[in-house]
């Protein structure tokens, strides 16, 4: 099969098309991101084998400011195929980097220009939709910062990105999946990390208040969260601005983070030097496990939450619900079938789950259709059904959209692209569908998306 054969989505030229337009006006201040094997110290030993952008960390924190052009020249100096998604910016679709649907996937040795503008402020992510399962457990998942055009005024931001990888005792992957995981709730890692570290700590000033920016880029695991102090509110979710009051996570209530989902918090940090505000993590029979620390240091800022002003609304449109068009998707187990054609973007071997009964053919096959085509400009309710005992979250590129109800719960209306669907959820999530183009959606447990939930949604 030749890789340049064909594109699957028909808007994918057009888009494509339209970023080189507007996208080479930036060329002066491309930055450079290359994908390349690396190696880093886990628990002493060192691990090699890992992906990222530099030979001995972690993908960097990529900041863009909201309204501001971007120019991201991603070059490939693996031998894998590779395309990079940018997750939850609202972009012109041929930037989204999903292979097969917007652009053809990266050879080694290849470069791709990502140009684009941010609408949105707020906390995002980014990686790979091409090798997705392979490189992401090998470590390639980063976090993006889109700042706001004006700062609202805290004394420290902190980025937390938590991953989990999957180690021997000698510190080698051990394998990153399992046909038994794919089929259930996921292979979960057990090394559990936070920027690559185990409970790191990050000064801040002490009294100060900080943005703490909670992202989980994890392939499997969803995250059980709380912090250790009670001086903190959420303010952004999904990186958009939370306008209502959302109660702060505790031990008995954590706050449930699935993959690909963001929560930043305003933190004020405690007044004495030395003591710290942490981040923590409820694990199934493990005691309360500290992710990571902000330690106060200096003298007592003595700054106050009410303090905060709110963050700066992002150029969300609300869904006329008395207009909207209902569409419904039914996520659940398939017959154990056939691997995807995922051509040059690896494949896992199996079929496990389906959207609408059907198995996602692949990244590559051919004559793949949308689930839903939505006309642009118009508001719609999609009703997501949860026909397994495994949570999902389901994750939709390119729009923003604003959960509505639920058969279990009440769900505060926060905007988000990635909806975390319970067990026997049915829930109903809505939106204006203002961005044309083919875009992805599926759940964002990697081997769940690899063996079969996995579609897209066409905006035309
Ligand atoms: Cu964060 Cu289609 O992915
Ligand atoms: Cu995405
Ligand atoms: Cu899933």
């Amino acid at each position: 099969m030749n890789r340049r054969d064909f594109l699957l989505g028909t808007a994918a030229a057009g888009g494509a098309l339209g970023a080189a337009g507007w996208g080479l006006a930036s060329a002066g201040n491309a930055q450079d991101l290359t994908l390349q094997p690396a190696s880093f110290t886990f628990r002493n030993k060192p691990t090699e084998g890992m992906v990222s952008l530099s030979p001995d960390a972690p993908p960097p924190v990529l900041f863009g400011e909201q309204g501001k052009p971007m120019h991201l020249r991603v070059t490939n100096g693996t031998p894998d195929y590779t395309a990079m998604h940018w997750h939850g910016l609202r972009i012109a679709n041929g930037m989204d980097g999903v292979p097969y649907l917007t652009q053809m996937p990266i050879a080694g040795g290849e470069s791709f220009d990502y140009t684009f503008t941010p609408p949105d402020a707020g906390t995002y992510w980014y990686h790979p939709h091409c090798m997705t399962m392979a490189q992401m457990a090998h470590g390639l998942t980063g976090v993006m910062v889109i700042k706001e055009a004006e700062d609202p005024g805290c004394d420290g931001d902190q980025v937390v990105n938590l991953r989990d990888f999957r180690l021997d005792g000698d510190g080698a992957f051990l394998p990153y999946y399992t046909a038994r995981g794919a089929a259930r709730g996921g292979t979960h890692g057990n090394v559990l990390t936070a920027n690559w570290l185990q409970a790191p700590v990050y000064d801040h000033p002490a009294g100060g208040l900080v943005r703490l920016r909670v992202v989980n880029t994890d392939t499997t695991r969803i995250y059980k969260l709380h912090l250790s102090t009670e001086q903190a509110r959420i303010i952004a979710w999904d990186g958009h601005p939370v306008e209502i009051n959302v109660p702060l996570p505790s031990a008995g209530e954590p706050l449930l983070v699935g993959p690909g989902q963001r929560v930043d918090f305003a933190v004020q940090m405690p007044g004495g030097e030395g003591q710290t505000a942490n981040l923590l993590a409820e694990l199934p029979g493990q005691p309360t496990r500290t992710m990571a620390q902000l330690r106060a240091i200096g003298a007592d800022l003595a700054r106050d939450l009410r303090e905060l002003k709110p963050l700066p609304a992002n150029p969300f449109s609300r869904p006329d619900l008395s207009t909207a068009e209902v569409h419904d998707f039914v996520f659940g187990w398939t017959p154990e079938g056939d691997a995807p054609n995922d051509g040059y973007c690896g494949s896992m071997g199996y079929s496990f789950w389906s959207i609408n009964r059907t198995p996602w053919a692949g990244d590559a096959a051919k004559g793949t259709g949308p689930l839903a085509t939505l006309e642009r400009g118009k508001s719609y309710v999609l009703r997501l059904r949860n026909e397994s005992p495994n949570l999902h979250p389901i994750h939709l590129h390119g729009l923003a959209f604003v959960p509505i109800r639920s058969n279990l719960r009440n769900l505060p209306p926060l905007v988000t692209d990635t909806m975390l669907l319970l067990k026997d959820e049915v829930a109903e999530i809505a939106l204006v569908a203002d961005n044309p183009g083919d875009w992805a959606f599926h759940c964002h447990v990697i081997e769940h998306q690899k063996t079969g939930l996995a579609g897209y949604i066409r905006v035309a």
